[in-house]
């Protein structure tokens, strides 16, 4: 297995975001250690994401035919779908350092401008969530990106002069789960938009074969199909199952990763044929068999089920929604006829197979 790079374990130490869930697009830091063994460092190691991959090899590849820098690149999509992978893909394409900092890690526009100024040429910046970005800083990195220009203040009040410094050309790298909420400024001078989607079930079969071969731990096809339909079409997630099967594997059963093996790790997790984990569940049982199908307001929802609802809404929705178990109304959230089957119910009469309200 290869080394970590130096900026891997930078990014290890990142404080930790989102929430503990096995089936949570999000990481802590525990996990980002174990993620960093799996990254695939070049871009024909990237599974799928056919058409990102491909357009970003053309950006690449000619800015390193011109032997000029590219275009600043936005990468946008949901968690866990290699949005930090694909920086450093880019910094290790072309032949560079990477510098890692996030919207959330810039207090002060002073924090960016200290960052940008250590900046050497041809550096990538890869900036984390940088929707989180604060104003000043925003503005601060518009010049920067666009004139390679940072605006020194020095002194304060009236007496306070800019002092222009001159940047050496860098390669801004933004990475964003809420590309609705970048301001139109900021996202203009992004030259290249790569947006990540869901992975199709072969895909995420190819992530897993990839990462137990990485892993050193034998796994069936049968198996990978298995736990890659149970993923989410999120490789992070599809590699966090499959750490789960391995400690099962190894614990209880004969170190195998065969098909018998996932079906007895995912059951012992609460991770269903679906990919609906136990939140998930109780959130459509209630809506169904407390609420009859719904409609009902979300905060209802949420303390049937014991749940803060920003928990319901950010963390269990989104999948039912995306996946046709739920829809929202605006007289509040309704079950699916998908939903009742999949819990095993009958749905009532008149429940279709669109939206049951
Ligand atoms: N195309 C891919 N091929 C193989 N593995 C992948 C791919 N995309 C992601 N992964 C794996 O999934 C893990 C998560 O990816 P990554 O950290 O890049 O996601 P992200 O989009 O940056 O997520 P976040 O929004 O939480 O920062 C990585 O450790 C990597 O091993
Ligand atoms: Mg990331």
């Amino acid at each position: 297995m290869p080394e970590a790079l130096p900026w891997e374990e930078e990014y290890g130490a990142a404080p930790a975001t989102l929430g503990e869930r096995l089936v949570s697009g999000g990481s802590d830091a525990v996990e980002r250690a174990a993620e960093a063994a799996l990254r695939p460092r070049r871009l024909d190691e990237f599974v799928g994401q056919q058409v990102v991959r491909n357009q970003l090899s053309l950006v690449l590849d000619a800015a390193l035919a011109r032997g000029t820098s590219p275009d600043h690149v936005l990468l946008s999509g949901p968690p866990g779908l290699g949005k930090t992978t694909l920086a450093m893909i880019i910094a290790a394409e072309l032949g560079t350092s990477l510098r890692v900092t996030s919207g959330p890690a810039i207090a002060h526009a002073g924090d960016l401008a200290a960052v940008l100024s250590s900046l050497e040429e041809g550096e990538v910046l890869f900036i984390d969530e940088i929707h989180r970005l604060a104003r000043p800083a925003e503005e601060l990195l518009y010049v920067a990106m666009e004139d390679f220009r940072v605006d020194v203040v020095v002194g304060k009040g009236a007496g306070a002069s800019a002092i222009p410094l001159s940047l050496p050309p860098f390669v801004a790298v933004g990475a964003t789960t809420r590309a609705g909420l970048l301001p139109a400024p900021l996202r203009d001078r992004f030259g290249f938009t790569g947006h990540l989607d869901f992975y199709s079930n072969d895909e995420l079969e190819k992530v897993l074969l990839r990462s137990s071969g990485l892993l050193d731990v034998p796994l069936t096809a049968e198996a990978a199909a298995e736990i890659a339909s149970r993923s989410r079409g999120t490789p992070r997630i599809a590699n966090r199952l499959l750490r789960r099967v391995r400690d099962w594997a190894q614990v209880r059963g004969d170190g195998r990763l065969d098909l018998a093996a996932a079906r007895a790790a995912l059951e012992v997790y609460e991770v269903d044929p679906v990919g609906l984990d136990r939140l998930d569940r109780s959130v459509l049982t209630a809506l169904c068999t407390r609420f009859g199908g719904g409609p009902v307001g979300l905060t209802t929802l949420a303390v049937a089920v014991g749940e803060e609802p920003e928990t319901v809404e950010t963390v269990a929705e989104p999948f039912l929604v995306r996946e046709g178990y739920m829809g929202r109304t605006p007289r509040g959230r309704v079950a699916t006829r998908a939903a009742w089957e999949h819990l095993g119910l009958t749905p009532p009469d008149g429940a279709s197979g669109t939206l049951w309200s």
